[in-house]
């Protein structure tokens, strides 16, 4: 196969996937995916300088390997900050041996990097950031053919960039709330033996609304029930404030479940012989700092139906409930499993509404979803594919809940 060829091709999607795009972010990331695929590589980052802000170089989109949310160079620091520096395309067999490299990123995120072209960003006047294509998969050095393919999409960015500009919105470092790393899950034995987690790193992080989407079968359930202590993994780490659950001990693991986490499912799961407000009393054993059973259904709207039983309320009624189930002990994280799939259109969207307020109050939800639309909402948007996470996306204009349509 001639990849000179092939790559012309892929110069020409690009241009064109970026000149029609309505989106810009969404456009660029699939373009950083096509050159990744194109060259065989691993990952890749397309990284912007925010020069007037806070003066560091900050990952705005990346396909595979790490998570890199909320992490940034100063200028000069690592291969990217030298490249921003001196506006120079640059190709590094090995990243562990070069003098630049800030192996911080590598020791944060578990991933390792080998392989780097690194392409500057430049538009008319200056360097506005770079391109990373990285561990090229067959173990080669990057040829001719794939340098000028990242240059070629460095291109292709910045004059976008520069026609539609971009509001990215620097993320600022936040708090990790809590990490996954080589997160790995098989279940069955012998010839039955399915392995759906094959080495999830991921960082959830303080306040953030993080949508995982993926198909059906995926594994989205299973990741989450491994993050909320329901599951164990085969292999691999859970920690959250410094203490690994993966092997814990059964009486930690529940600790963490009953006190850490809120848990909303697709089917309510609400005790039918309880009124709403005694399916919340229920859950037992409230900490001072955990809300009335009055505070939690108010703030989804529900006060008034505190004595109804869960038959006497809609689905939606219902959802809700369960939402203020999981709220009502100030839980550090909320997981959510497809909490509208069984709700119609309308009835999906009060549902979310009532989570858009939960998230401006500042909880930190994981939603997963198998519903594209659904994510517009997050602020980051996690797509799982072969077992592993195979796309993180920043979202700097979350979408309301009622723009939603499907
Ligand atoms: N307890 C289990 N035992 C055996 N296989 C399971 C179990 N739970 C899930 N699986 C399998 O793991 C895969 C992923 O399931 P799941 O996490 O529920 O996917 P998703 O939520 O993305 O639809 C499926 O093939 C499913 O059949
Ligand atoms: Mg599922």
């Amino acid at each position: 196969m001639n990849n000179k060829v092939n790559y012309t091709q892929v110069v020409w999607e690009i241009t064109r996937l970026l000149q029609e795009a309505e989106s810009l972010e969404e456009a660029l990331r699939i373009s950083l995916g096509m050159v990744v695929k194109s060259v065989g590589a691993e990952a890749g980052t397309i990284w912007f300088y925010n020069k007037e802000g806070d003066g560091r170089i900050h990952p705005s989109f990346w396909i595979g390997g790490a998570d890199l949310t909320g992490l940034s160079l100063s200028a000069g620091e690592g291969i990217a900050g030298a490249v921003v520096e001196e506006g120079k395309t640059t190709v590094v067999k090995d990243c562990q041996k070069d003098a630049r490299w800030a192996d911080r990123f590598d020791k944060k995120t578990g991933f390792v990097t080998k392989s780097m072209i690194c392409v500057p960003l430049i538009n008319k006047y200056e360097v506005i950031g770079c391109i990373q294509i990285i561990n090229k998969k067959d173990g080669s050095l990057y040829d001719d053919a794939d340098v000028e393919l990242a240059e070629n999409l460095a291109m292709l960015t910045a004059i976008a960039v520069d026609a539609n500009g971009l509001n990215l919105g620097f993320a600022e470092e936040k708090q990790i709330v809590l990490s996954l790393r080589d997160i790995t899950k098989t279940f069955g034995k012998d010839e039955t033996k399915v392995q759906v987690l094959r080495g999830v790193n991921l960082d959830i992080r303080e306040g953030e609304f993080l949508v995982i989407l993926g198909e059906s079968g995926c594994g989205k359930s299973t990741l989450l029930n491994i993050i909320g202590g329901m599951d164990r993994p085969t292999s691999g780490s859970v920690i959250f404030e410094g203490k690994d659950y993966a092997n814990a001990s059964e009486e930690a693991l529940t600790a963490f479940r009953r006190n850490a986490v809120g848990f909303i499912f697709q089917a309510y799961n609400l005790m039918p012989t309880l009124t709403a407000e005694e399916n919340l009393d229920f859950i037992g054993e409230l900490s001072d700092n955990s809300m009335t059973a009055e505070e939690a259904l108010e703030s989804v709207g529900l006060l008034e139906k505190r004595k109804n039983y869960p038959a006497q309320m809609s689905g939606g009624q219902q959802q809700r409930v369960s939402i203020a189930r999981a709220l009502v002990k100030r839980p550090r994280l909320i997981l959510a499993d497809e909490p509208t799939a069984a709700l119609d259109y309308e009835t999906s969207i009060e549902v979310l509404t009532v989570l858009e307020e939960v998230i401006k109050a500042g909880t930190t939800l994981l939603m997963v979803t198998h519903n594209e639309e659904i994510a517009k909402m997050a602020n980051r948007v996690i797509r799982m594919q072969g077992g592993v996470v195979a796309e993180v996306t920043m979202n700097n204009h979350p979408a309301s809940a009622k723009e939603l349509v499907w």
